[in-house]
């Protein structure tokens, strides 16, 4: 039996805000606070949670950052506006429209209205587009720490399997092409599965990585890998607790089980969560500095 090692996100977004302390001194030196416009439509309490903790991450760095609520039957053409304003307001370095939209807005045409260059999710298209040829200029955040975590724990992808199970334009879609990048801390040989896929057992039992983001509790279980696979769960799935709390969180992995299979893992909470918040301030921070370019 091996000992799974636990890749906390937590201890790591940590030291990633130490190593962009002198990034943000350095901007505000130059009266540059880094600055996020978040717009949440609806009452989706996931949602609210979200950009809640993004909030207080903000504040306790000193950053600004502003959420700009609207009701649920808040118009596309009022969104629209919106962004037209907060696309032209130099106030506003970073613009992230908090998904899923209620769902008679149409989500596509809100993420093209961002300016590219303030698109700090990386959802608009000429970003995916930079994204998939190479050359990104914004990472989506969930993705991005996805890497970070790997990089801090010294996994290499190269000549390795990686299965993706999931194809969001969030997470599953954007880590498959990243890591099968020819870059450093990628080149793996990525395999991306999804709700079509016949027998997903097939595919993992042969991943030297497997990441998952389905939005399934505990779905992967150790004897669907084997032995030394890294497991990165990206789930975060509101279970009733059954131990006299209402609910707790748990990821698309089953943690129990895999332990003593896999070498190492994401737990959750404390895993991949803290890692995109802390993307979320790198790209922003990032957007500070495109700013000065002009
Ligand atoms: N909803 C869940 N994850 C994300 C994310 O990374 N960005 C946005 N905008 N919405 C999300």
């Amino acid at each position: 039996m091996i000992e799974t090692q636990v890749l906390s996100g937590k201890i790591i977004s940590q030291n990633i805000y130490d190593s962009l302390a002198l990034r943000i001194t350095t901007l505000k030196n130059n009266t540059i606070t880094p600055s996020l416009a978040v717009v949440l439509v609806g009452n989706n309490p996931a949602s609210a949670v979200y950009v809640r903790s993004k909030e207080k991450i903000f504040s306790h760095l000193k950053l600004h950052t502003k959420t700009f609520q609207l009701d649920q039957d808040t118009t596309e053409l009022e969104i629209l506006q919106l962004l037209d304003n907060l696309n032209n307001d130099q106030q506003y370095h970073g613009i992230l429209v908090q998904l899923p939209l209620p769902e008679h807005i149409d989500t596509q045409n809100i993420l093209c209205s961002i300016d590219p260059r303030k698109d700090v999710d990386g959802f608009h298209p000429e970003n995916v587009g930079l994204l998939s040829t190479g050359h990104p200029r914004y990472i989506p955040c969930t993705p991005k720490g996805i890497i970070k975590v790997l990089e801090y724990a010294n996994i290499s992808l190269h000549q390795k399997h990686v299965v993706v199970i999931g194809r969001s334009n969030i997470v599953g879609r954007p880590i498959s092409i990243l890591t099968s990048l020819k870059k450093e801390n990628s080149n793996g040989t990525t395999t991306l599965c999804h709700s079509g896929t016949l027998d997903i057992n097939n595919f993992t039992m042969h991943a030297d990585v497997v990441i998952a983001a389905i939005g399934q509790p505990k779905s992967i279980t150790g004897d669907m890998l084997k032995s030394g696979t890294v497991v990165i769960d990206v789930g975060i799935n509101k279970v009733h607790a059954g131990n006299g709390k209402s609910h707790k969180l748990v990821g698309d992995a089953d943690w129990d089980s895999i332990q003593g299979i896999a070498a190492a893992a994401t737990p959750v909470p404390g895993g991949i969560g803290p890692m995109t918040i802390a993307m979320l301030v790198e790209n922003t921070v990032e957007a500070a500095e495109y700013s000065q370019q002009g």
